[in-house]
């Protein structure tokens, strides 16, 4: 008995270890060790806010000075190797075609919950997959970095053929110049519905007036990843058809995410969970010949003259670290920029690029 409670103290004291030694990694990876960065870094205002990602920043900025071109080969091996794992094309939305009535939905994010699709849930589906076998010319992919802040894109993003962006962040007011306006997909984080919209179940007009900058656009919903999440998105399609607004909302498909991750895994990206905006540059792969990537820039100072950056271009509210591994995901964009399959776009739009 003795022998036993020893040998459970030891277990939850290696366990505990463990816990703050993973908990301790993650939060010293983002942390600033000025003797480590390049250089001609050390005199930056701010000295980038990495220590394990130091080596990323030297690849990074020795890449993004090459010129970029385009590598058609490059391109075509990535998409076609990401659609035959991933069918992005057919099967990243739930559609009244591809989940009927009574199937049974997995959550990616907690696999051992499931959900038999009631005619309830199942009115709340899209009818068709909203662009069936379609290639866009070019399209934008906006993430929400403050790189974007005096970039001067605004105009650039907003003349590709189909613009994505992330987690419903402003347009209006100072920022169009620089993030442009034309939006055909959005996507809405739990996180925001929850914590700027009390999870639609108090007022919901404040909800339905952010929508007005996204027109007609698709609003993309992770109704699937969590079980938690499904009530709230359908409270999102009740209050869209209540309200009359022209946005149209859609579920991410749980069992493409399942295969992004592998993808992606496999890729060499070992994390919890893919952020939202690599889950749209996927997408963005499978549906667009041209692929330009904005506001994709995961540290806190600009590449150009290293003056500090905040986190968002509309707040400097920090990444969830527990989730995702920004740097990690953003060396692997790095990557596909240098092999010419997308364009990764640092600099400002209006003077040339960096
Ligand atoms: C898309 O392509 C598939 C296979 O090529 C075809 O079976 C299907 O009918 C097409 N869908 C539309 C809407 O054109
Ligand atoms: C953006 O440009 C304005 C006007 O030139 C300037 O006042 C502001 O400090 C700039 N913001 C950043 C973050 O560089």
């Amino acid at each position: 008995m003795r022998g036993q409670l020893f040998s459970l103290m030891i277990t939850i004291l290696l366990l505990g270890s463990l816990l703050t030694c993973v908990f301790w990694h993650s939060l010293n990876n983002y942390h600033v060790e000025p003797q480590k960065l390049p250089p001609h870094q050390k005199n930056a205002p701010h000295p980038g806010l990495c220590k394990g990602c130091r080596e990323v920043i030297i690849k990074v900025l020795e890449h993004y000075s090459k010129p970029w071109k385009r590598q058609e080969d490059n391109y075509q091996k990535f998409r076609s190797q990401l659609r035959s794992q991933c069918h992005g094309d057919t099967k990243a939305f739930i559609t009244q075609g591809n989940t009927p009535v009574g199937s049974k939905i997995v959550y990616d994010g907690e696999r051992k919950r499931t959900l038999e699709v009631t005619p309830d849930i199942f009115r709340t589906f899209i009818k068709e997959y909203p662009f069936p076998n379609k290639t866009f010319d070019a399209c934008a992919v906006v993430g929400n970095g403050g790189i974007l802040i005096n970039s001067s894109c605004g105009n650039r993003i907003d003349s590709a053929q189909f613009v994505i962006r992330c987690n419903l962040p402003p347009l209006a007011g100072g920022y169009k110049e620089h993030v442009g306006i034309k939006t055909n997909l959005v996507t809405a984080n739990p996180s925001i519905l929850v914590g700027k919209y009390q999870s639609l179940i108090k007022y919901r007009r404040p909800f339905m007036e952010s929508l007005h900058s996204y027109g007609n656009s698709l609003l993309l919903l992770p109704a699937f990843s969590f079980a938690r999440n499904t009530p709230l998105s359908m409270r999102v399609v009740y209050t869209v058809e209540d309200f009359q607004s022209r946005i149209q909302p859609i579920f991410f498909n749980p069992l493409y995410l399942q295969s992004l991750g592998a993808f992606w895994r496999s890729q060499g990206l070992k994390e919890l969970r893919l952020s939202t905006g690599i889950m749209m540059v996927s997408l963005a792969l499978e549906h667009c010949a041209n692929v330009h990537l904005y506001g994709f820039w995961p540290f806190s100072f600009h590449p150009h003259d290293f003056h500090t950056i905040t986190n968002h271009y509309y707040d400097d509210k920090k990444p969830n670290k527990a989730f995702h591994a920004m740097p990690v995901e953003f060396e692997l964009l790095m990557r596909l920029h240098s092999q010419g399959v997308l364009r990764l776009h640092l600099g400002e739009c209006g003077a040339g690029e960096l």
